[in-house]
């Protein structure tokens, strides 16, 4: 067998951690800064260099994953050695997870936790959770509970996450001293900055950072963790509103809202409303760049596709845009009531818990049809259980602060959305809807 040579510098964190000996790290960090590459090269070199190491790579979910973490590991660390043949990819079957198996006997599974039973099902030496700031206290106590296959002598969860807020139960649990919080920096990726100085690709990633607002900017651009102050759907929790699909009923009514946008992106929101008036959003397509006659291919084929016809489409006012969209689908749209703070009001009653437990609105967790990679690369909010977190009340202008009563108009475009899809159903006074 030929040498193969893996060319790979830790730095900072990532260092760190090839050094450490905890049983549990947490590499958190900036947008961009090498987390992913270093956790995946530290399971890659593990496997690499003992036999029979068993190690594990998941997310949240098995379309995050495949979507980016693999994509990483298969294209930024693990590129040589795949091509020489020192692993290949087992596509799984339906009793085994996907995993990369190594010809030394050292296996990589992945997943997602949403199919948790089969892939925590055996043993593991080493675990990597990605974005971890996606999963809960749970997750993480079922998969180190699969942390004793003892091929390495020490059995380590290593994570990786943006920050979020100081409250979230990742940051909790490394103040509270159960694992050790490493912090990356954009310095620590050689593909930013190189010799003492910043890469020609480093400065305008940075540059698009730099353009993030709010909580999203301190914590992307700087790797910190800080509350979003001033949100305006305070009420929003993801424990709560964001669930599990179900098996939507033909008899739970379709509604459709729509916000045009080009450079920033469009959005076509799918919500089923049960008897009891409850609104869950089941679809939603976010995408930038695209003109209105493809994004209604789009809803006819994916959004709507398999569902009951639309008791309506709401939309944004632009004429020429509705008009567009009415000819493609050859449905007709009604204009969305606009006014901002009824709306802002309507939405933040229904995410309240009601007496029965529940709020009156709720966001599928594999909504989002597809990510949108130009998005993804400005590190911007992809869909409304993203945006929300960062919705913001505006800041008034000068230095005495303060808050406006008006959200901050930026990465609100799924927000927007929602809101028409709110103000349609709780805020009377509109002329009955036409049919076409
Ligand atoms: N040590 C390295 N050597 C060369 N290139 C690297 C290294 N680390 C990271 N990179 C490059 O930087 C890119 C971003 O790295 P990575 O995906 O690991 O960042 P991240 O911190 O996980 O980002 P995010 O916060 O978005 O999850 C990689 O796709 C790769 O091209
Ligand atoms: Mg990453």
């Amino acid at each position: 067998m030929s040498d193969v040579v893996v060319r790979y510098e830790p730095r900072g964190a990532v260092k760190e951690l090839f050094q450490s000996t905890e049983n549990e790290i947490l590499l958190s960090g900036a947008a961009g800064t090498g987390k992913s590459v270093g956790a995946l090269m530290y399971l890659h070199l593990a496997c690499l260099s003992k036999p029979k190491v068993r190690a594990l790579i998941v997310r949240k979910t098995h379309a995050s994953l495949t979507a980016s973490t693999l994509v990483t590991f298969r294209e930024k660390v693990a590129k040589e050695a795949i091509a020489a043949g020192l692993l290949h990819f087992y596509g799984g079957s339906a009793q085994e997870p996907a995993s990369y198996k190594y010809a030394n006997g050292s296996v990589i599974v992945m997943g997602g936790l949403d199919r948790a039973s089969r892939l925590l099902s055996t043993e593991f030496d080493l675990a990597f959770v990605d974005e971890a700031i996606e999963v809960t206290d749970e997750d993480l106590d079922t998969i180190i509970s699969r942390l004793r296959n003892g091929v390495l002598s020490r059995q380590r969860l290593i994570m990786a996450t943006n920050p979020g807020p100081p409250t979230h139960h990742l940051k909790q649990r490394a103040d509270a001293g159960r694992c050790r919080l490493l912090y990356s920096t954009h310095e620590d990726n050689p593909r930013l900055y190189s010799n003492g100085e910043w890469t020609e690709y480093g400065s305008t990633y940075l540059a698009r950072l730099d353009t993030l607002t709010g909580a999203r900017y301190h914590r992307m651009r700087w790797g910190k963790w800080v509350a979003a102050e001033g949100l305006v759907y305070e009420g929003w929790n993801e424990g709560v509103h964001v669930i599990d699909p179900f098996q939507v009923p033909d008899s739970f009514t379709r509604w459709v809202s729509i916000d045009f946008g080009f450079t920033n992106p469009f959005t076509a929101l799918l919500f089923a409303e049960d008897p009891d008036g409850r609104l869950y959003l089941i679809r939603e397509w976010v995408r930038t760049r695209m003109l209105v006659e493809d994004h209604a291919v789009v809803i006819r084929d994916r959004l709507l596709s398999g569902q009951p016809r639309p008791r309506a489409i709401v939309t944004d006012h632009d004429a020429e845009d509705r008009a567009t969209l009415e000819r493609k689908l050859g449905m007709s749209t009604v204009a969305a009531k606009k006014t901002v703070s009824d709306g802002i009001q309507a939405v933040q009653s229904r995410l309240k818990v009601a007496g029965d437990g529940r709020p009156r609105l709720f966001v599928f967790r594999d909504a989002l049809l597809a990510r949108d990679p130009e998005m993804d690369a400005a590190s911007l909010p992809v869909g409304f259980a993203e945006e929300v977190a960062g919705y913001v009340w505006a800041v008034k202008p000068g230095n005495k602060g303060g808050l406006k009563e008006e959200p901050e108009k930026a990465n609100d475009h799924s927000a927007d959305a929602v809101r028409y899809m709110v103000a349609e159903r709780d805020l009377g006074g509109r002329p009955r809807v036409r049919w076409l």
